[in-house]
Protein backbone atom coordinates (compact mmCIF):
# COMPACT_ATOMS: atom_id res chain seq x y z
CA UNK A 1 0.00 0.00 0.00
CA UNK A 2 3.05 2.50 -0.40
CA UNK A 3 2.54 5.38 -3.00
CA UNK A 4 -1.66 5.39 -2.04
CA UNK A 5 -2.29 8.95 -0.29
CA UNK A 6 -5.86 8.95 1.31
CA UNK A 7 -7.02 12.75 2.31
CA UNK A 8 -9.38 12.33 4.69
CA UNK A 9 -11.82 14.74 5.80
CA UNK A 10 -13.04 15.22 9.28
CA UNK A 11 -16.66 17.34 9.69
CA UNK A 12 -18.21 17.60 12.91
CA UNK A 13 -20.17 15.30 15.06
CA UNK A 14 -19.72 13.49 18.10
CA UNK A 15 -17.82 10.73 15.97
CA UNK A 16 -14.89 12.85 14.90
CA UNK A 17 -12.82 10.68 17.80
CA UNK A 18 -13.33 7.92 15.84
CA UNK A 19 -11.70 9.15 12.61
CA UNK A 20 -9.01 9.26 14.69
CA UNK A 21 -8.75 4.90 14.65
CA UNK A 22 -9.34 5.19 11.12
CA UNK A 23 -5.80 6.93 10.54
CA UNK A 24 -4.10 4.69 12.30
CA UNK A 25 -5.34 1.66 11.04
CA UNK A 26 -4.67 3.04 6.86
CA UNK A 27 -0.61 4.68 8.43
CA UNK A 28 -0.07 0.54 9.72
CA UNK A 29 -0.55 -0.31 5.91
CA UNK A 30 1.83 2.28 4.82
CA UNK A 31 -0.71 4.63 3.50
CA UNK A 32 -0.16 8.23 3.49
CA UNK A 33 -2.73 9.94 4.57
CA UNK A 34 -3.74 14.08 4.97
CA UNK A 35 -6.14 15.68 7.28
CA UNK A 36 -9.00 18.67 6.37
CA UNK A 37 -10.63 19.04 9.47
CA UNK A 38 -14.15 21.42 9.11
CA UNK A 39 -14.11 24.51 12.06
CA UNK A 40 -16.88 22.09 13.80
CA UNK A 41 -15.02 19.69 13.77
CA UNK A 42 -12.19 21.04 15.66
CA UNK A 43 -14.74 21.48 19.03
CA UNK A 44 -14.74 17.93 19.30
CA UNK A 45 -11.01 17.11 18.77
CA UNK A 46 -7.88 18.94 18.18
CA UNK A 47 -6.04 19.44 15.45
CA UNK A 48 -3.08 17.86 17.06
CA UNK A 49 -4.60 14.80 17.26
CA UNK A 50 -5.08 14.41 13.75
CA UNK A 51 -1.99 16.15 12.71
CA UNK A 52 0.35 13.71 15.39
CA UNK A 53 -1.26 10.19 14.00
CA UNK A 54 -1.60 11.69 10.27
CA UNK A 55 2.16 12.92 10.83
CA UNK A 56 1.00 15.55 8.17
CA UNK A 57 -0.20 19.11 8.80
CA UNK A 58 -4.26 19.62 8.97
CA UNK A 59 -5.88 21.91 6.95
CA UNK A 60 -8.74 23.70 8.29
CA UNK A 61 -8.75 27.69 6.98
CA UNK A 62 -9.80 28.08 3.24
CA UNK A 63 -7.07 31.47 3.91
CA UNK A 64 -4.04 29.31 5.87
CA UNK A 65 -0.77 30.89 4.50
CA UNK A 66 0.03 28.21 1.93
CA UNK A 67 3.35 26.22 2.06
CA UNK A 68 4.49 27.04 -1.60
CA UNK A 69 3.49 28.66 -4.20
CA UNK A 70 0.39 25.93 -4.74
CA UNK A 71 -3.62 27.07 -3.72
CA UNK A 72 -4.13 24.36 -1.09
CA UNK A 73 -7.48 23.41 -1.81
CA UNK A 74 -6.26 22.59 -5.30
CA UNK A 75 -3.29 20.78 -4.19
CA UNK A 76 -4.83 18.77 -1.69
CA UNK A 77 -7.47 17.79 -4.48
CA UNK A 78 -5.01 16.73 -6.84
CA UNK A 79 -2.52 15.03 -4.32
CA UNK A 80 -5.14 12.30 -3.42
CA UNK A 81 -6.19 8.92 -4.80
CA UNK A 82 -9.03 8.74 -2.53
CA UNK A 83 -10.83 11.41 -0.25
CA UNK A 84 -12.81 9.60 2.39
CA UNK A 85 -15.37 11.53 4.74
CA UNK A 86 -15.04 10.46 8.41
CA UNK A 87 -17.62 11.51 9.80
CA UNK A 88 -19.94 13.41 7.34
CA UNK A 89 -22.15 14.84 8.99
CA UNK A 90 -26.02 16.44 7.11
CA UNK A 91 -24.60 19.44 6.35
CA UNK A 92 -20.94 18.59 4.31
CA UNK A 93 -23.49 16.13 3.06
CA UNK A 94 -25.81 18.56 2.07
CA UNK A 95 -23.19 21.20 0.76
CA UNK A 96 -21.73 18.98 -1.46
CA UNK A 97 -24.93 17.74 -2.97
CA UNK A 98 -26.09 21.32 -3.94
CA UNK A 99 -22.67 22.27 -5.08
CA UNK A 100 -21.98 24.32 -2.45
CA UNK A 101 -18.24 25.05 -1.40
CA UNK A 102 -17.94 27.42 1.26
CA UNK A 103 -14.98 25.84 3.50
CA UNK A 104 -11.74 23.72 2.71
CA UNK A 105 -13.24 20.61 2.81
CA UNK A 106 -16.41 21.20 0.33
CA UNK A 107 -14.15 22.88 -1.96
CA UNK A 108 -11.51 20.35 -2.00
CA UNK A 109 -14.03 17.91 -2.72
CA UNK A 110 -15.58 20.28 -5.31
CA UNK A 111 -11.89 20.42 -6.98
CA UNK A 112 -10.81 16.71 -6.84
CA UNK A 113 -11.20 14.20 -10.17
CA UNK A 114 -10.55 11.46 -7.19
CA UNK A 115 -12.85 9.17 -5.89
CA UNK A 116 -15.26 10.52 -3.03
CA UNK A 117 -16.42 8.58 -0.43
CA UNK A 118 -19.04 9.79 2.45
CA UNK A 119 -19.70 7.60 5.90
CA UNK A 120 -21.86 9.38 7.51
CA UNK A 121 -22.64 9.75 11.25
CA UNK A 122 -25.91 11.25 12.79
CA UNK A 123 -28.97 11.22 14.63
CA UNK A 124 -31.14 8.76 13.46
CA UNK A 125 -33.93 11.59 12.61
CA UNK A 126 -31.69 13.65 10.33
CA UNK A 127 -30.42 10.29 8.72
CA UNK A 128 -34.03 9.09 7.88
CA UNK A 129 -35.06 13.01 6.66
CA UNK A 130 -36.08 13.42 3.36
CA UNK A 131 -34.11 15.65 2.37
CA UNK A 132 -30.95 13.91 3.75
CA UNK A 133 -31.99 10.75 2.06
CA UNK A 134 -32.38 13.56 -1.67
CA UNK A 135 -29.19 14.86 -1.28
CA UNK A 136 -27.64 11.31 -0.85
CA UNK A 137 -29.49 9.66 -3.40
CA UNK A 138 -28.67 12.90 -5.52
CA UNK A 139 -24.90 11.84 -4.55
CA UNK A 140 -24.76 8.27 -5.27
CA UNK A 141 -26.36 9.12 -8.76
CA UNK A 142 -23.47 11.48 -9.55
CA UNK A 143 -21.13 8.58 -8.30
CA UNK A 144 -20.23 9.70 -5.10
CA UNK A 145 -19.70 6.42 -2.92
CA UNK A 146 -21.08 5.89 0.63
CA UNK A 147 -20.40 3.39 3.85
CA UNK A 148 -23.42 3.51 5.49
CA UNK A 149 -24.19 4.09 9.09
CA UNK A 150 -25.17 0.99 11.38
CA UNK A 151 -27.72 0.60 14.06
CA UNK A 152 -27.15 0.94 17.60
CA UNK A 153 -27.12 3.02 20.33
CA UNK A 154 -26.55 6.99 19.37
CA UNK A 155 -24.69 9.50 21.33
CA UNK A 156 -28.01 11.18 21.54
CA UNK A 157 -29.48 8.24 23.72
CA UNK A 158 -31.95 7.36 20.43
CA UNK A 159 -31.53 3.80 19.22
CA UNK A 160 -31.23 3.47 15.57
CA UNK A 161 -29.46 3.80 12.19
CA UNK A 162 -26.90 6.80 11.85
CA UNK A 163 -24.06 5.03 13.67
CA UNK A 164 -20.96 5.63 12.00
CA UNK A 165 -19.88 1.98 10.63
CA UNK A 166 -17.24 0.26 12.54
CA UNK A 167 -13.69 1.89 12.26
CA UNK A 168 -12.21 -1.39 11.16
CA UNK A 169 -14.58 -2.18 8.40
CA UNK A 170 -14.52 1.45 6.89
CA UNK A 171 -10.54 1.24 7.01
CA UNK A 172 -10.44 -2.53 5.48
CA UNK A 173 -13.31 -0.97 2.58
CA UNK A 174 -10.58 1.73 1.65
CA UNK A 175 -8.02 -0.39 1.70
CA UNK A 176 -9.39 -2.79 -0.64
CA UNK A 177 -10.88 0.86 -2.49
CA UNK A 178 -7.07 1.55 -3.27
CA UNK A 179 -5.93 -1.78 -4.00
CA UNK A 180 -8.19 -1.50 -6.97
CA UNK A 181 -7.04 1.91 -7.69
CA UNK A 182 -3.81 0.44 -9.79
CA UNK A 183 -2.49 2.33 -12.35
CA UNK A 184 -1.95 -0.55 -14.80
CA UNK A 185 -2.77 1.31 -18.08
CA UNK A 186 -0.66 4.26 -17.08
CA UNK A 187 0.75 6.28 -20.59
CA UNK A 188 -1.75 4.08 -22.77
CA UNK A 189 -3.50 5.57 -25.03
CA UNK A 190 -7.26 4.12 -24.98
CA UNK A 191 -10.07 5.10 -27.84
CA UNK A 192 -13.62 3.60 -26.49
CA UNK A 193 -16.86 4.09 -28.84
CA UNK A 194 -20.33 4.26 -26.96
CA UNK A 195 -23.92 4.66 -27.81
CA UNK A 196 -26.06 4.14 -30.84
CA UNK A 197 -25.48 6.01 -33.89
CA UNK A 198 -28.28 7.91 -35.84
CA UNK A 199 -29.60 7.00 -39.51
CA UNK A 200 -31.30 10.66 -40.71
CA UNK A 201 -34.32 9.97 -42.55
CA UNK A 202 -35.53 13.49 -43.24
CA UNK A 203 -34.85 16.83 -40.93
CA UNK A 204 -37.03 15.74 -38.52
CA UNK A 205 -36.55 11.83 -38.40
CA UNK A 206 -34.33 9.18 -37.95
CA UNK A 207 -33.69 5.83 -37.02
CA UNK A 208 -31.60 4.32 -34.48
CA UNK A 209 -31.17 1.63 -31.34
CA UNK A 210 -31.64 0.91 -28.08
CA UNK A 211 -28.18 1.45 -26.68
CA UNK A 212 -27.54 3.91 -23.86
CA UNK A 213 -23.85 3.98 -23.70
CA UNK A 214 -23.49 2.73 -20.41
CA UNK A 215 -21.22 0.25 -21.00
CA UNK A 216 -18.86 2.20 -23.29
CA UNK A 217 -18.88 5.05 -20.41
CA UNK A 218 -18.15 2.70 -17.67
CA UNK A 219 -15.54 1.23 -20.10
CA UNK A 220 -13.88 4.99 -20.72
CA UNK A 221 -13.88 5.36 -16.79
CA UNK A 222 -12.57 2.58 -15.65
CA UNK A 223 -9.67 3.16 -18.27
CA UNK A 224 -9.22 6.53 -17.05
CA UNK A 225 -9.17 5.56 -13.79
CA UNK A 226 -6.20 2.94 -14.65
CA UNK A 227 -4.11 5.64 -15.59
CA UNK A 228 -4.69 5.80 -19.53
CA UNK A 229 -5.68 8.58 -21.75
CA UNK A 230 -9.10 8.21 -22.71
CA UNK A 231 -10.78 9.46 -26.02
CA UNK A 232 -14.13 8.28 -25.82
CA UNK A 233 -16.69 8.76 -28.88
CA UNK A 234 -20.33 8.61 -28.31
CA UNK A 235 -23.33 8.78 -30.35
CA UNK A 236 -26.20 10.66 -28.41
CA UNK A 237 -26.69 9.63 -24.96
CA UNK A 238 -28.61 11.52 -22.02
CA UNK A 239 -25.68 10.00 -19.40
CA UNK A 240 -23.42 12.76 -18.60
CA UNK A 241 -19.70 13.03 -19.45
CA UNK A 242 -17.02 11.53 -17.54
CA UNK A 243 -14.49 13.97 -16.38
CA UNK A 244 -10.82 13.70 -17.10
CA UNK A 245 -11.50 12.15 -20.31
CA UNK A 246 -11.28 13.82 -24.24
CA UNK A 247 -14.73 13.36 -25.19
CA UNK A 248 -16.01 13.11 -28.96
CA UNK A 249 -19.78 13.48 -29.31
CA UNK A 250 -20.97 11.62 -33.11
CA UNK A 251 -24.35 11.12 -34.68
CA UNK A 252 -23.62 8.88 -37.70
CA UNK A 253 -21.88 5.86 -38.72
CA UNK A 254 -19.87 8.38 -41.04
CA UNK A 255 -19.14 10.97 -38.54
CA UNK A 256 -17.79 7.61 -35.85
CA UNK A 257 -15.87 6.06 -38.46
CA UNK A 258 -14.29 9.32 -39.09
CA UNK A 259 -13.49 10.03 -35.15
CA UNK A 260 -12.27 7.12 -34.94
CA UNK A 261 -9.76 6.90 -37.79
CA UNK A 262 -8.44 10.18 -36.35
CA UNK A 263 -7.33 8.95 -33.42
CA UNK A 264 -6.64 5.12 -34.50
CA UNK A 265 -3.14 5.52 -34.99
CA UNK A 266 -1.80 7.00 -31.68
CA UNK A 267 -4.67 4.54 -29.78
CA UNK A 268 -2.28 1.28 -28.15
CA UNK A 269 -6.33 -0.43 -27.25
CA UNK A 270 -9.53 0.28 -28.93
CA UNK A 271 -12.81 -0.85 -27.53
CA UNK A 272 -15.88 -0.73 -29.76
CA UNK A 273 -18.80 -0.76 -27.70
CA UNK A 274 -20.83 1.47 -29.66
CA UNK A 275 -24.29 -0.16 -31.45
CA UNK A 276 -23.59 1.31 -35.10
CA UNK A 277 -26.32 1.13 -37.26
CA UNK A 278 -25.16 -0.91 -40.60
CA UNK A 279 -27.45 0.27 -42.85
CA UNK A 280 -28.16 3.98 -44.09
CA UNK A 281 -30.91 5.18 -45.79
CA UNK A 282 -30.34 5.16 -49.50
CA UNK A 283 -31.87 8.69 -50.36
CA UNK A 284 -31.83 11.50 -47.27
CA UNK A 285 -34.52 13.88 -47.96
CA UNK A 286 -33.63 17.09 -47.50
CA UNK A 287 -37.47 18.12 -47.31
CA UNK A 288 -40.01 16.89 -44.86
CA UNK A 289 -41.45 13.96 -45.97
CA UNK A 290 -45.32 14.52 -46.38
CA UNK A 291 -47.44 11.90 -45.47
CA UNK A 292 -49.74 10.43 -48.72
CA UNK A 293 -52.62 7.81 -48.50
CA UNK A 294 -49.56 5.25 -49.96
CA UNK A 295 -47.54 3.60 -47.63
CA UNK A 296 -43.75 4.82 -47.37
CA UNK A 297 -40.75 2.61 -48.36
CA UNK A 298 -37.51 4.12 -47.21
CA UNK A 299 -35.28 2.12 -48.92
CA UNK A 300 -31.96 1.08 -46.84
CA UNK A 301 -28.14 0.85 -48.22
CA UNK A 302 -25.45 -1.02 -46.25
CA UNK A 303 -23.02 1.48 -44.32
CA UNK A 304 -19.41 0.67 -43.29
CA UNK A 305 -18.41 -1.75 -40.76
CA UNK A 306 -16.09 0.46 -38.73
CA UNK A 307 -14.47 -2.79 -36.77
CA UNK A 308 -13.80 -4.16 -39.80
CA UNK A 309 -12.13 -1.54 -40.94
CA UNK A 310 -10.33 -1.51 -38.24
CA UNK A 311 -9.34 -5.04 -38.59
CA UNK A 312 -7.96 -4.50 -41.77
CA UNK A 313 -5.73 -1.61 -40.67
CA UNK A 314 -4.62 -2.36 -37.48
CA UNK A 315 -0.82 -2.26 -36.54
CA UNK A 316 0.19 -3.13 -32.84
CA UNK A 317 -3.65 -1.99 -31.65
CA UNK A 318 -5.35 -4.06 -29.05
CA UNK A 319 -9.15 -4.16 -31.08
CA UNK A 320 -11.89 -5.13 -28.37
CA UNK A 321 -15.27 -5.55 -30.30
CA UNK A 322 -18.64 -6.24 -28.33
CA UNK A 323 -21.01 -8.72 -30.86
CA UNK A 324 -25.21 -8.34 -29.32
CA UNK A 325 -26.54 -11.61 -29.99
CA UNK A 326 -30.26 -12.82 -29.14
CA UNK A 327 -29.07 -16.75 -30.04
CA UNK A 328 -26.19 -18.96 -30.73
CA UNK A 329 -24.47 -16.14 -29.06
CA UNK A 330 -20.97 -17.66 -28.72
CA UNK A 331 -20.79 -18.93 -32.10
CA UNK A 332 -21.93 -16.09 -33.57
CA UNK A 333 -19.30 -14.00 -31.49
CA UNK A 334 -16.39 -15.85 -32.38
CA UNK A 335 -17.62 -15.55 -36.04
CA UNK A 336 -17.57 -12.01 -35.90
CA UNK A 337 -14.22 -12.34 -33.89
CA UNK A 338 -12.75 -13.90 -36.82
CA UNK A 339 -14.32 -12.02 -39.62
CA UNK A 340 -13.43 -8.57 -38.18
CA UNK A 341 -10.14 -9.63 -37.40
CA UNK A 342 -9.99 -8.17 -33.76
CA UNK A 343 -8.21 -9.05 -30.89
CA UNK A 344 -11.23 -9.80 -28.10
CA UNK A 345 -14.88 -10.03 -28.66
CA UNK A 346 -17.48 -9.50 -25.26
CA UNK A 347 -20.47 -11.23 -26.59
CA UNK A 348 -23.96 -10.52 -25.09
CA UNK A 349 -27.12 -11.97 -25.43
CA UNK A 350 -29.21 -9.46 -25.71
CA UNK A 351 -32.90 -10.87 -25.18
CA UNK A 352 -32.53 -10.80 -21.18
CA UNK A 353 -34.13 -7.94 -19.73
CA UNK A 354 -32.03 -7.67 -16.40
CA UNK A 355 -29.00 -7.14 -18.68
CA UNK A 356 -27.43 -6.00 -21.56
CA UNK A 357 -29.21 -2.43 -23.16
CA UNK A 358 -30.13 0.26 -20.53
CA UNK A 359 -29.36 -1.94 -17.74
CA UNK A 360 -26.85 -1.39 -14.89
CA UNK A 361 -25.75 -4.63 -15.39
CA UNK A 362 -24.21 -7.46 -18.03
CA UNK A 363 -23.70 -10.64 -18.13
CA UNK A 364 -21.03 -11.49 -20.75
CA UNK A 365 -18.45 -13.68 -22.44
CA UNK A 366 -15.19 -12.61 -23.50
CA UNK A 367 -13.51 -14.25 -26.59
CA UNK A 368 -9.79 -13.95 -27.36
CA UNK A 369 -8.24 -14.61 -30.97
CA UNK A 370 -5.93 -17.01 -28.43
CA UNK A 371 -8.68 -19.21 -27.85
CA UNK A 372 -9.47 -18.27 -24.10
CA UNK A 373 -13.01 -17.70 -23.61
CA UNK A 374 -14.55 -16.31 -20.11
CA UNK A 375 -18.06 -16.37 -19.17
CA UNK A 376 -18.79 -13.63 -16.74
CA UNK A 377 -21.39 -13.88 -14.07
CA UNK A 378 -24.05 -11.06 -14.02
CA UNK A 379 -22.23 -8.09 -12.90
CA UNK A 380 -22.31 -4.35 -12.80
CA UNK A 381 -21.11 -2.99 -16.05
CA UNK A 382 -18.57 -1.10 -14.43
CA UNK A 383 -17.41 -4.78 -13.03
CA UNK A 384 -17.14 -6.01 -16.62
CA UNK A 385 -15.37 -3.19 -17.61
CA UNK A 386 -12.21 -4.09 -15.10
CA UNK A 387 -12.44 -7.70 -16.53
CA UNK A 388 -12.19 -6.43 -19.70
CA UNK A 389 -8.78 -4.20 -19.15
CA UNK A 390 -7.65 -7.35 -16.90
CA UNK A 391 -7.70 -9.59 -19.67
CA UNK A 392 -6.05 -7.04 -21.77
CA UNK A 393 -3.16 -6.66 -19.00
CA UNK A 394 -2.96 -10.70 -18.95
CA UNK A 395 -1.87 -10.63 -22.45
N1 LIG B 1 -19.73 -2.47 -35.47
C1 LIG B 1 -19.12 -1.47 -36.20
N2 LIG B 1 -19.70 -0.98 -37.31
C2 LIG B 1 -20.91 -1.42 -37.72
C3 LIG B 1 -21.56 -2.45 -36.98
C4 LIG B 1 -20.95 -2.95 -35.86
O1 LIG B 1 -18.03 -1.06 -35.81
N3 LIG B 1 -21.46 -0.92 -38.82
C5 LIG B 1 -19.07 -3.02 -34.29
C6 LIG B 1 -19.76 -2.77 -32.99
O2 LIG B 1 -19.28 -1.60 -32.37
C7 LIG B 1 -19.41 -4.01 -32.18
C8 LIG B 1 -19.25 -5.08 -33.23
O3 LIG B 1 -19.04 -4.40 -34.46
O4 LIG B 1 -18.17 -3.87 -31.53
C9 LIG B 1 -20.39 -6.03 -33.39
O5 LIG B 1 -21.59 -5.34 -33.53
P1 LIG B 1 -22.96 -6.14 -33.70
O6 LIG B 1 -24.06 -5.17 -33.91
O7 LIG B 1 -23.09 -7.18 -32.64
O8 LIG B 1 -22.70 -6.98 -35.00
P2 LIG B 1 -22.72 -6.71 -36.51
O9 LIG B 1 -21.31 -6.79 -36.98
O10 LIG B 1 -23.46 -5.48 -36.87
O11 LIG B 1 -23.47 -8.01 -37.03
P3 LIG B 1 -25.02 -8.44 -36.91
O12 LIG B 1 -25.79 -7.15 -36.84
O13 LIG B 1 -25.22 -9.21 -38.15
O14 LIG B 1 -25.14 -9.27 -35.69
Amino acid sequence: MNNKKVLLGVSGGIAVYKALDVISRLKKKGIEVKVIMTKSATEFVTPLSFQSLSENPVVINMFDEPKAWEIQHISLAKWADLVVVVPATANIIGKVANGIADDMLSTTIMATKAEVIFCPAMNTNMYENKIVQKNMATLKDLGYGFINPASGRLACGDIGRGKLENTEIIAEKIIKKLSSKSRDFEGKNVLVTAGPTIVPIDPVRYLTNRSTGKMGYEIAKEARDRGANVTLISGPTSLDIPTGINFIKVNTNEEMLNAVLDNFNDSNIVVKSAAVADFNVKEYSKEKIKKTDSNLVIELERDKDILETLGKQKTNQIIVGFAAESSNVIENAKAKLKRKNIDYIVANDITSNDTGFASDDNKVTIISSLGDVISLDKMSKREVAKNIFDMIKGR
